[in-house]
């Protein structure tokens, strides 16, 4: 049994303290901001510790990528613990894209890591994102007035169709007879709705598209498992398992800022809810909190930089998605927002990436609070529309010159980088575990 060490543990004043370690290893990580922490990373340093590491939300609008020495892997859906010998889940919360589970099983197996049965399982009632699901996300987000920014990958739809029990499962891709049934069933509707968004029903019963499905159906027929019963199992053994989220605490689609929220719940307690594990066996809570604050698509940023600065930092962290391309907005950090993410993930250790990024800046700003309407605030309001009202109020601090890539140990970093951590720390009232100051698995180091 592999049991991570228990260094995590604070035991700083002022701290919230850490679980004691119940040799129950039941860990989620979520993304504390809005996606793309640095979530990938972390999970592929820490996974070699762990016997499962499943996915329980999202679909392949996520993009992890992971760093191993010089080659560069993009996920979408396969769990960032796939490099390591952890047997990856995905979880019946997610909608996949079997062309996308295909794509990515292919990448790997070119760089000899097999991904078959015993490496990957999949749940059985893990919802399909069916091509009509990206033509409708099309469609809806084209029309939209007020756009969500969406990655266009069906997300939405395939979620509603869940909610709605008009979903196909991967169960039902992997049985011709069903598959086919379940299709016909849902065909009429699905082309109803696909027309009067002004879009060509065909796609609904493409039959190039249905038999690739079944195709797909019948490759991963093999995979199919209950995902719950195999965690539960797993952590009545002994073993350890890692709940890994996508997207970002505040793309919620419950407790984020609706409406430019992913349609999933991307909060730890999301994790218990989705893979089937109640919440009296989890034993930490990971967040990953970037050094700083991006987000992709709409949707306010309070600390939001649009001038020289936003874009120094943004080429600097190569803030580019790793699903669209697209440009990802760049801000300070935001400690409000933040504060609500420990709220509402009850966080026991953070991961602190990209601290590399904020080099050679003069001075770095925290919001500490918000200016809203003549008042001061020091957590966000409920509602979207007020948090794109709040103006920042920022603590200063000064910058640092000298390159941090390098640096192996917290001991080595230039005082100006530890004292702008420790004030996060101090601010968040939750211990920094992790430092990371690059994109490669050694570039990360412990805080003590
Ligand atoms: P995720 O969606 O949370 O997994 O994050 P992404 O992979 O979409 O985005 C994070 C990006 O930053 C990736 O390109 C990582 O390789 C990179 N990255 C992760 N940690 C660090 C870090 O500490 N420093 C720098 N410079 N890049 C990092
Ligand atoms: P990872 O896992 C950042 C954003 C989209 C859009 C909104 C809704 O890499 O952190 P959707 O396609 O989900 O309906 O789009 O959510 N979004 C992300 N932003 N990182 C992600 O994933 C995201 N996944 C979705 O940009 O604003
Ligand atoms: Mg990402």
């Amino acid at each position: 049994m592999k049991m991570p060490g228990t260094e995590a543990k604070y035991t700083g004043q002022n701290l919230i303290k850490v679980k004691p370690d119940s040799g129950l290893m039941f860990t989620i990580i979520t993304g504390a901001q809005f996606g793309d922490e640095g979530k990938g990373k972390i999970v592929d340093l820490l996974a070699k510790d762990y016997d499962i590491v499943a996915r329980f939300q999202g679909g392949n609008n996520a993009g992890h990528t992971v760093r191993v020495g010089d080659e560069v892997y993009k996920l979408h859906l396969i769990p960032s613990g796939i490099l390591l010998d952890a047997r990856v889940l995905i979880g019946p919360g997610v909608v996949l894209n079997p062309e996308v589970l295909a794509e990515e099983a292919e990448m790997f197996e070119k760089h000899g890591i097999k991904v078959d049965s015993e490496k990957l399982g999949v749940d059985a009632k893990t919802s399909i994102i069916m091509p009509y699901h990206i033509e409708l996300d099309g469609l809806r987000e084209a029309a939209r007035e007020t756009k969500i920014g969406t990655t266009r990958r069906g997300i939405g739809y395939a979620y509603i169709d869940k909610v709605a029990r008009d979903e196909i499962r991967m169960a039902e891709l992997a049985d011709r007879e069903r598959f086919l049934k379940r299709l016909e069933e849902l065909a009429p509707q699905k082309e109803k709705e696909i027309e009067a968004m002004g879009g060509d029903p065909k796609i609904v019963r493409d039959p190039v598209l249905i038999e690739r499905y079944l195709e797909l159906g019948k490759k991963f027929a093999a995979y199919i498992t209950d995902v719950s019963r195999e965690i539960n199992q797993a952590l009545d053994d002994g073993k350890n398992v890692m709940a890994e989220a996508a997207q970002g605490t505040h793309l919620d689609v419950i407790h984020g800022t609706q409406k430019f929220v992913t349609s999933s719940s991307t909060i730890a307690g999301s994790a218990c809810a989705n893979l089937g594990v109640g919440p009296t066996r989890v034993d930490s809570v990971i967040a990953i909190v970037k050094a700083y604050i991006t987000r992709v698509g709409e949707g306010p940023l309070p600390t939001e930089l649009t001038g020289e600065l936003g874009e120094r930092i943004q080429k600097a962290g190569g803030e580019f998605g790793t699903t669209t391309g697209r440009g990802r907005r760049c801000g300070w950090f935001d400690l409000p927002l933040l504060k609500k993410a420990i709220a509402l993930n009850g966080y026991t250790e953070i991961s602190l990436t990209k601290l590399d990024v904020l080099t050679g800046l003069d001075t770095i700003r925290i919001c500490v609070g918000y200016k809203y309407k003549g008042e001061s605030l020091d957590y966000p309001p409920e509602l979207t529309e007020d948090l794109g009202d709040c103006s920042p109020v920022y603590e200063d601090l000064p910058g640092w010159k000298s390159d941090l890539t390098e640096v192996k140990a917290y001991g080595e970093l230039p005082e100006n980088a530890r004292n702008y951590v420790r004030r996060l720390e101090e601010l968040m009232k939750v211990p920094v575990n992790y430092i990371s100051v690059g994109p490669g698995r050694a570039q990360t180091f412990k805080k003590e």
